[in-house]
């Protein structure tokens, strides 16, 4: 297979937040490949925006580090790089003060051939002096781009807030929420599977489908972000990546691949999402938080040993599992099981399609019970799809059933590397295409699904369950799926 490096137009990219960890470890990198790719050239620039008094030399420094650090070691090319870091320019500006715009002002080319996109790499609370700002001094001429980072708000209202502030700069077709999931490689080639073939679709459904799990789990802790302990493992991953996930699995087919006609769809699966709510909540929902564990010569801290004195105590969840239920024809009583956490046993991303048991076996049982078919689609790592399915056991002994997987793995099979989300996104904003970001209505639609669970939580004077640092999370999280005579599908599995 052979890539297709279709370049894009000549851009002006400012990003705001440019000293900051998503721009030194995900943006640069991102821009580097897709520049060594050909898709840009040194017509465009990347003008980064901070409060430090840095200059271009700086950020060019910065970059050139950025690169060296961050892409793998096969693509570094040192001229390549030279011409790269020769696109960044960089204006220092307190962003909440009327006083540095004038020096972006004149940095920026008033060229109508050169897309301007601005990049919101800042704390939410910067947004509406940004957008202020940048139509005070009309930077947005009607083809501007602005990219939001998240957290998109804290609740329904607050992010209401959000979108209005910056809706009174840009219209809604000038506006890129980035969740990243959208970009991955994968979760892209789950539109593929759907929509590209003939066999999945009319068995796509509660008449064949059993249930659906969603889970992508981290080895890695919470760490010292300070942001994480005010967020918590459900607006950190549930509200926005794991829904995502869930509307793409659940969704109808669009008519196009027209970004609103996708997104219409999505919408539709999250304002049919069931509210877990009372009983429902107490049965369907579980929280947790890690503690630390010694064994030998290893130690791994607890959530609450990696907090601030000030946090200690809290009751910030690391795991969140739920059982959700999407209320329409198709998806009648299928459950989504969704889960998420920090300090899991591994690094773990996957959808698993579980299908229905066949109705009527005619084997018997020495020759083997048929499993139910099982599609799974695993996003990180080794990203590729997976279709479990029986055979008979090869050669001779009669007829023996066994369980093989058809496996598609892409890293195997295409022999080529798996592009970050962010090289996707960040070129699909320049084209002027919205399909992987979200439009403000399904956020407010996440929103409205999450904050009651939110609300219930912190209410509750009870701790999150703990789990030991290393393993599947709390004991809660199992029982949940058991209970409905399920299981978790298990990573040895893949
Ligand atoms: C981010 C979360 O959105 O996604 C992080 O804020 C999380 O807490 C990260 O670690 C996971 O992304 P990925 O691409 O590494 O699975």
């Amino acid at each position: 297979m052979s890539s297709q490096y279709i370049p894009v137009p000549p851009f002006d990219y400012v990003v705001f937040g440019a000293t900051g960890d998503l721009t030194r470890r995900k943006l640069i990198p991102a821009l580097y490949y897709r520049f060594r790719d050909g898709q840009f050239d040194e017509r465009s620039r990347i003008i980064g925006v901070s409060r430090s008094k840095w200059d271009d030399k700086k950020m060019r420094e910065v970059a050139r580090k950025s690169v060296e650090d961050f892409v793998d070691k096969d693509f570094l090319d040192k001229e390549v790089v030279e011409r790269f870091v020769s696109c960044f320019y960089y204006v220092p500006n307190d962003v909440t003060n009327e006083k540095g715009w004038a020096e972006l002002d004149g940095k920026l080319r008033d060229d109508k051939d050169i897309v301007r996109a601005f990049y919101l790499a800042v704390a939410p609370n910067l947004f509406a002096p940004i957008s202020n700002y940048l139509t005070k001094k009309c930077y947005c001429h009607k083809d501007a781009r602005v990219v939001l980072e998240k957290p998109l708000g804290h609740d329904l209202a607050s992010s209401i807030e959000i979108n209005d502030a910056v809706g009174a700069a840009f219209s809604e077709d000038q506006v890129y929420r980035i969740d990243h999931y959208l970009g991955k490689e994968t979760v892209q080639n789950l539109l593929a599977l759907r929509f590209a073939n003939t066999m999945f679709e009319p068995i796509w459904n509660a008449a064949h489908i059993d249930h659906v799990q969603i889970t992508v789990a981290e080895s890695v802790g919470a760490g010292t972000r300070g942001y994480y302990d005010d967020s918590g493992a459900l607006r950190d991953m549930i509200q926005n990546h794991i829904l995502q996930l869930l509307c793409l699995v659940a969704m109808e087919p669009p008519a196009s691949d027209d970004a609103n006609a996708l997104r219409d769809e999505k919408l539709k699966v999250l304002r049919a999402l069931k509210p877990v709510v009372g009983d429902d909540l107490r049965r369907n929902s579980v929280r947790g938080q890690y503690r630390g564990v010694r064994s030998g010569s290893v130690e791994v801290a607890s959530y609450q040993d990696e907090l601030p004195d000030d946090k200690k105590g809290s009751h910030t969840e690391t795991f969140v599992a739920i059982k959700a239920e999407v209320e329409n024809w198709r998806w009648a009583g299928v459950p989504f099981y969704i889960r998420t956490g920090k300090r899991l046993a591994t690094r773990m991303s996957e959808i698993v399609i579980q299908f229905s048991q066949i109705p009527h076996s005619m084997f018997t049982r020495a020759q083997g019970a048929p499993q139910a078919n099982k599609l799974v689609i695993r996003l990180q790592p080794d990203e590729g799809v997976k279709l479990f399915m029986m055979i008979k056991d090869p050669g001779p002994g009669g007829m023996r059933l066994r369980e093989v997987n058809l496996n598609l793995s892409f890293a195997e099979e295409f022999e080529q590397r798996t592009p970050d989300a962010y090289e996707r996104l960040l070129l699909d904003i320049i084209r002027g295409n919205q399909t992987l970001f979200m439009r403000r209505d399904e956020l407010e639609a996440a929103w409205k699904w999450v904050d009651p669970i939110r609300q219930a939580w912190d209410e509750a004077p009870e701790p999150p369950q703990p789990y030991t640092a290393g393993t599947w999370g709390p004991t809660g999280s199992i029982a949940l799926i058991e209970r409905d005579g399920r299981t978790w599908h298990e990573e040895s599995d893949y």
